[in-house]
């Protein structure tokens, strides 16, 4: 298709997002139909509002339609081979679009962040802030994971709990409650009233007597959920004695709380604009009978193949480095950060562009296989 030999691609879209309880998806949904849409192609564009069968649903009636390409950022990564066996039938070229889509030949590009480095950076944050390598500890840490279906979790997962690892050995770091796997640690739909919950009962648990240090969190809704539950147990945010909290996806909520010392102190940043950009060259690559850039082939195997992947990198966003790449990139303002004002409510910019192909991050490889074995 694209080539030689296939019917001429017009740029037929169907993009589907999982959820729009997490804003980052509504924004990129919505960034990703502008792209294309301004590229003169046909879109047609779902969210699945975190129901796996709509989202399977939405997706066969985008083939029915005709569309040529699939963006798919999965609710439940096993759950769509038999669509996309229709969609492959007819020839759509599917690109999984931040989270990988599993058991099913019928993914042909994999476009995201290094996901593995986000765990790393998350990890270091509480190592650095708690001033583990100089301090002899224990320091008590607890560990929360994302949702089991999306196939990310479990790289954050295996990031965090690396890094952690000889420190663990040591004994510098004791995990009170024993859960140190992904199943106990993971939070359903990504929610932080989930986390909150078992935050409640950790503490209540095994926190007695004891002081919590720090809470591994993989995405800010979990680490807002989590901050609440510390602060209805009486941990004062601001002091010395408040857990350090990560986070990831620079919601405007917690760079509020990063900014103003009121909880969180850290988050990762992804791109996701540059995420959008990168998907949409993917696509017009294909229209034009071109390959899309990827820089990553030997990771991300989904059960039947590594699907060639393009990575960007993962950046670490505490309240010394905020300004520089969260305002000043235009990623938020200080108005929004200071309303804490979900992104998917503000107002779209205008004139903002996405950073060209080269001003890119990239990231030369992901971890190795081994790390997730
Ligand atoms: C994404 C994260 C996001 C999480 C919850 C993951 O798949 O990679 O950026 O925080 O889903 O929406």
């Amino acid at each position: 298709m694209g080539g030689d030999d296939g019917p001429e691609l017009t740029g037929f879209t169907g993009i589907s997002m999982p959820t729009d309880t997490s804003e980052r998806w509504v924004i990129e949904g919505k960034a990703l139909e502008d792209n294309l849409k301004g590229l003169g192609y046909d879109v047609i564009h779902h969210n699945a509002k975190d129901v796996v069968e709509d989202q399977i649903s939405q997706i066969q009636s985008m083939v029915d339609e005709g569309v040529e390409f699939l963006i798919i950022a999965a609710i439940d990564n096993k759950s769509l081979g038999q669509v996309l066996a229709d969609a492959k039938d007819k020839g759509v070229i599917v690109i999984s679009y931040d989270r990988l889509i599993l058991e099913t030949p019928d993914v042909d590009y994999y476009a995201s962040f290094n996901n593995y480095q986000v765990g790393v950076l998350q990890a270091n944050h509480i190592i650095d802030r708690l001033g583990m390598r100089e301090n002899p500890g224990p320091f008590n840490v607890e560990i929360f994971s994302g949702d089991l279906g999306d196939n990310n979790s479990q790289y954050f997962f295996m990031g965090g709990l690396d890094t952690f690892e000889s420190f663990i050995y040591d004994g510098k770091i004791v995990i009170p409650s024993g859960q140190t796997e992904q199943s106990p640690t993971s939070t359903a739909g990504w929610s932080g009233d989930v986390a909150m919950e078992r935050m409640n009962t950790l503490l209540a648990d095994f926190y007695d007597d004891l002081e919590l240090h720090a809470v591994l969190s993989p995405y800010d809704g979990i680490s807002r959920g989590v901050v609440q539950a510390l602060v209805d147990a009486d941990y004062e945010p601001g002091t010395d004695d408040f857990p350090v909290v990560t986070g990831q996806d620079a919601e405007a909520a917690s760079i509020k709380a990063i900014k103003d010392g009121t909880g969180q102190t850290e988050t990762v940043f992804k791109d996701t604009r540059l995420l959008a950009s990168t998907v949409t060259d993917m696509v017009e690559a294909l229209v034009g009978g071109g390959e899309p850039e990827v820089n990553d082939l030997g990771t991300y195997d989904n059960g039947f193949k590594f699907v060639p992947s393009l990575l960007l990198d993962p950046v670490d966003v505490t309240a010394e480095n905020y300004v520089e790449v969260i305002v000043e990139s235009e990623y938020l303002t200080e108005e929004q950060i200071d309303a804490g004002e979900a992104l998917s409510e503000r107002p779209r910019r205008t004139g903002v562009t996405a950073p060209s192909r080269s001003e890119r991050g990239r990231v030369p490889s992901g971890p190795g296989r081994a790390a997730f074995a």
